[in-house]
């Protein structure tokens, strides 16, 4: 999911780039306006963090690009290639190192696992996978 700052600098496009040049084939794609309750929904798994609300609050704050990507390994492979979580320290050549602003705004969101894939996969895109 490319976040909400990212749409609002027009740099989808750089970033859709680079996805492909590293491989992934994109399988869906969409632009989505979440509400307050779905990024709570989408984000549920850090309701008692402290940055919940902020978060939440951000990611309704404009439209999101949802994406199913296809590779192999393709979740370690995306996280390797969004970077850490936090821009200041994600590697060079990353997007959230080139794109990323902070901690929240940090570009892009990318699913830490297999079976969140799958649970993402139907948030954005319910059917998709039956
Ligand atoms: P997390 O799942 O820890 O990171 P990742 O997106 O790399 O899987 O956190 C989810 C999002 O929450 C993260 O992308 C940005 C936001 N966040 C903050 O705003 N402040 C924080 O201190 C942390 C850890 C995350």
């Amino acid at each position: 999911m490319i976040k909400p700052e990212i749409v609002e600098a027009k740099q989808v496009g750089e970033i859709i780039t680079q996805i492909e040049q590293n491989g992934f084939t994109i399988r869906a794609l969409e632009l989505v306006q979440l509400e307050i309750e779905d990024a709570e929904e989408f984000y549920a798994v850090h309701q008692d963090r402290p940055f919940y609300k902020d978060l939440c609050t951000y990611m309704s704050s404009g439209p999101v690009v949802a994406m199913v990507l296809e590779k192999d390994n393709a979740v370690a492979e995306f996280r390797k290639f969004i970077g850490a979580t936090n821009p200041a320290e994600a590697n060079e050549g990353t997007i959230r190192k080139q794109f990323g602003k902070s901690i929240e705004e940090n570009a892009i969101h990318g699913s830490d696992a297999d079976e969140t894939a799958l649970e993402e996969i139907e948030f954005f895109f319910p059917g998709m996978l039956e």
